[in-house]
């Protein structure tokens, strides 16, 4: 447990670059103008245009960059020095101009110089995160009184999911928080063939956890929402792609939430 970060920071150190080159990210289509940013994350977050905007655990800040071309002054931070090498790339290359900054997420507070309008999280995030209740303590800190932090996320209860026999689903893990879970696999969820091989910690965290975290750090619930689809399922085993391009259970009578929103403010 004590080697956690450490493990984890080495294995999104190595897969940068070739999530920078995967057609997953399609940066090819990013540089011609396509946005990386999906419909839920658009229509939950809304209007931007000239707020300030923290992206949290930003990767090589390909959504970081989608929020300054919709008009957001953005910053990115991330662990990985990686990324923020590949994001600056990107920033360069792109012609879109944003501050990227490494950094711990438990450290943001102390390390960023100002607090923003917007905060913003995507996709991935939470279940590398042994611990909520200072995640929440560090968002409060960075908003600005009348500031929105925005998490759109993959449901927990689409992790503790697995394919079982023909369409069916079965419960894999455990949906609630019930401690570290190592992992030894190879490649990731943007490149499985990848010969990356990784050693990494993560955490599921229920619903409640999420929301109690942001209540007790004093921020205030204006919206959540589950939705029973996932705008990106391809690395989830018993999911479907259906005729809309989002991603389902086989059996849709069965209503699985998948994917989550929540918006809460700073009073
Ligand atoms: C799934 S990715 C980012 C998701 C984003 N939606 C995307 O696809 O670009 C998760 C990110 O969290 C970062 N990360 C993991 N643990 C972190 C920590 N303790 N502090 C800051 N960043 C962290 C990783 O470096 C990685 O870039």
């Amino acid at each position: 447990m004590k080697d956690y970060k450490n493990s984890n920071l080495k294995f999104w150190d190595s897969i940068v670059q070739e999530h920078v080159q995967s057609d997953f990210y399609d940066v090819s289509g990013f540089l011609k103008g396509k946005t990386s940013l999906d419909s839920l994350e658009l229509e939950v977050v809304g209007d931007i245009s000239g707020q300030t905007l923290l992206h949290l655990q930003c990767h090589f800040g390909l959504s970081t960059l989608s929020w300054v071309r919709l008009g957001a002054i953005a910053t990115g931070v991330d662990f990985s020095p990686a990324a923020i090498s590949a994001a600056n790339e990107l920033s360069k290359k792109s012609g879109l101009c944003a501050r990227f900054i490494e950094s711990n997420i438990y450290n943001i507070s102390s390390t960023l110089d100002e607090k923003f309008d917007i905060v913003f999280a995507s996709y991935g995030v939470l279940c590398w995160l042994p611990d909520l209740t200072n995640w929440a303590k560090e968002i409060a800190q960075c908003m600005k009184i009348g500031g929105r932090f925005h998490l759109i996320e993959y449901h927990p209860l689409m992790t503790a999911l697995d394919a079982g026999l023909g369409n069916d689903v079965v419960l894999k893990n455990s949906y609630f928080n019930e401690g570290v879970e190592i992992l030894e696999a190879q490649g990731s969820y943007a490149i499985p063939e990848s010969s990356i091989k990784n050693h990494t910690y993560e955490w599921s965290h229920s619903i409640g956890e999420v929301i109690t975290s942001l209540l007790e750090a004093g921020l205030h619930l204006d919206n959540f929402m589950e939705y029973p689809y996932a705008t990106e399922g391809s690395f989830v085993s018993y999911l479907r792609k259906s005729d809309d391009g989002k991603w389902r259970a086989p059996d849709h009578k069965w209503g699985v939430p998948l994917s989550y929103s929540l918006s809460v403010s700073k009073k």
